[in-house]
């Protein structure tokens, strides 16, 4: 079971398009961690097409070396930190070259990056992209440069992003940016700010240009989409078949998911991540009235245990998340979850472990992201509590979840064998070229063979006939 927060294969990828010929300048710019970080450098990449640079997959080639970073486990500090000592040759021959660190590692290290990593010229946190212009004259200068400065209302909304290597049929659409909910292990609301919500109106845009572009997939992104709100004064442009919603002065994410339902009505809607916390059942019943929005919720939980959801301010309780998980199962015919867990949070006990696995079996989710406990400075939980589950318990109750996980998702994924699924071609298999993958609507992977005729950004009726623990196994039916 994987064990990353997106696609294992993603990790540390640097994406590369044409873009201008005019411009001279190369950059090279990897990303790693989230799906909202994919999302920046894309934005990343838009500013500094602007500024002469076009981005290129080959660091030696690079006069522009950024890492858009993670901060949220310490594992995923020391992959970066690994990254850049291996840019230290090229600097050496190359003295003109400039290397950055932007993202969460850029804002929660701030200045002590410049100190400790040498090679470092530029660090920029995730509000400060539109400063990049500037920061890199400083660095032409020979100085280093820095702009951590959070904002309160950033959005990039007006900024059209780059889509960087993407397959041109699934796109990020960022909602919402920064999360005010501050569970005690995260270092997200340290890194990213407080939360504010994009301009409907321009999510709206992007997500038509999407599918002028001939985009058959979007996932609705932001740390907590479901407290999406906002106020804005009414409506700025026309929408024709969301005529209704330009009555409204605020909206909020069952809201906005409508918006979009009907703006783009073959568009398939995905989101992420939802929080218990704040997800209403609006949510799910705009989720049932329209077949183009997908019927899946990344919905983590963190832990089973009340105890253990109290200690991370979750603010609810086990009882809840079932209850909302109830809820989702009867109002949205063949509903999939997905969770993140946390394992070995301090003070987590045997009982607490049991709860976690117990809440798992209830639930029966498609998927899992299992991460164990890492403590991260600054953080509530690093202030006032102890991180004492000792290594190798940590390991082996992850070891535990994620084999029940394996369990659950072999299960699953039986259960939509012998029955049509819808699935957009979204590849071919990595493991067969002969054959395509794709999703279905709950976001199981599916693999079948290649048909004449058949295209990427296809939507195809798939008849699943087997499964392995993650993967459909099927035929196109014609
Ligand atoms: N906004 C999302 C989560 C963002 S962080 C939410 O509402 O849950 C992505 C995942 O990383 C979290 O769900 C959590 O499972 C994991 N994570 C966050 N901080 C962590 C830490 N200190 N140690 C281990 N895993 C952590
Ligand atoms: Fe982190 Fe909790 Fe927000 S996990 S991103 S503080 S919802």
């Amino acid at each position: 079971m994987q064990e990353k927060y997106i696609d294992e294969t993603k990790q540390g990828e640097a994406f590369a398009i044409a873009e201008k010929p005019q411009n001279s300048k190369k950059l090279f710019l990897e990303s790693y961690g989230c799906q909202m970080n994919f999302s920046d450098s894309e934005i990343v990449a838009s500013i500094l097409n602007e500024q002469g640079y076009n981005t290129t997959l080959s660091p030696d080639d690079a006069d522009l070396i950024l890492l858009n970073t993670c901060s949220i486990r310490d594992k995923a500090e020391q992959t970066v930190r690994m990254r850049l000592s291996q840019f230290k040759n090229l600097k050496k021959e190359k003295p003109n070259l400039t290397v950055g660190v932007l993202g969460c590692m850029a804002e929660r290290l701030k200045t002590k990056f410049l100190e400790e990593e040498q090679l470092v010229d530029l660090v920029v946190g995730p509000d400060a992209y539109r400063d990049l212009p500037n920061l890199l004259k400083e660095t032409e200068g020979g100085r280093d440069a820095i702009n951590v400065i959070l904002s309160k209302d950033e959005t990039y909304a007006d900024i059209n992003p780059v889509r960087l290597g993407g397959n041109g049929v699934t796109a990020f659409v960022t909602i919402t940016r920064g999360c005010d909910n501050m569970c005690t292990f995260c270092v997200v609301p340290f890194t990213r700010g407080r939360e504010r919500s994009r301009d409907p109106h321009s999510i709206i845009e992007e997500c038509k240009q999407l599918w002028d572009n001939g985009y058959k997939e979007i996932t609705l992104l932001g740390q907590n989409v479901d407290s999406y709100l906002w106020f804005g004064g009414g409506p700025k442009k026309d929408f024709k078949k969301a005529s209704e919603m330009q009555k409204l002065t605020a909206v909020n994410f069952a809201q906005l998911m409508e918006m979009v339902a009907l703006a783009v009505p073959k568009m398939r809607i995905r989101f992420s991540t939802s929080n218990p916390h704040d997800m209403t059942t609006d949510v799910f019943h705009v989720m049932a009235k329209y077949d183009n929005i997908c019927k899946y919720v990344h919905l983590p939980v963190q832990s089973g245990s009340d105890r253990m959801l109290e200690r991370m301010n979750r603010q609810h309780t086990r009882a809840e998340y079932l209850e909302l998980i109830r809820q989702a199962k009867a109002i949205v015919p063949d509903v999939s979850f997905s969770q993140d867990m946390i394992i070995g949070f301090c003070g987590e006990t045997e009982e607490d472990h049991q709860l976690t696995l117990s809440l798992m079996r209830e639930v029966e989710y498609d998927y899992g992201y299992m991460f164990s406990y890492s403590e991260r400075p600054g953080t509530p939980a690093a202030k006032k509590m102890e991180d004492d589950i000792p290594a190798e318990v940590k390991q082996r109750r992850l070891a535990e979840v994620i084999a029940l996980q394996g369990e659950l998702s072999r299960k699953r994924m039986q259960g939509y064998v012998g029955r049509n699924h819808e699935v957009l071609i979204e590849g071919t298999s990595r493991k067969n070229e002969n054959q395509w993958k794709g999703r279905n609507s709950q976001n199981a992977v599916c693999v079948f063979d290649k048909l004449p005729g058949q295209k990427l950004g296809d939507f195809v009726t798939v008849f699943v006939e087997g499964n392995t623990q993650g993967t459909l196994l099927g035929r196109t039916v014609q």
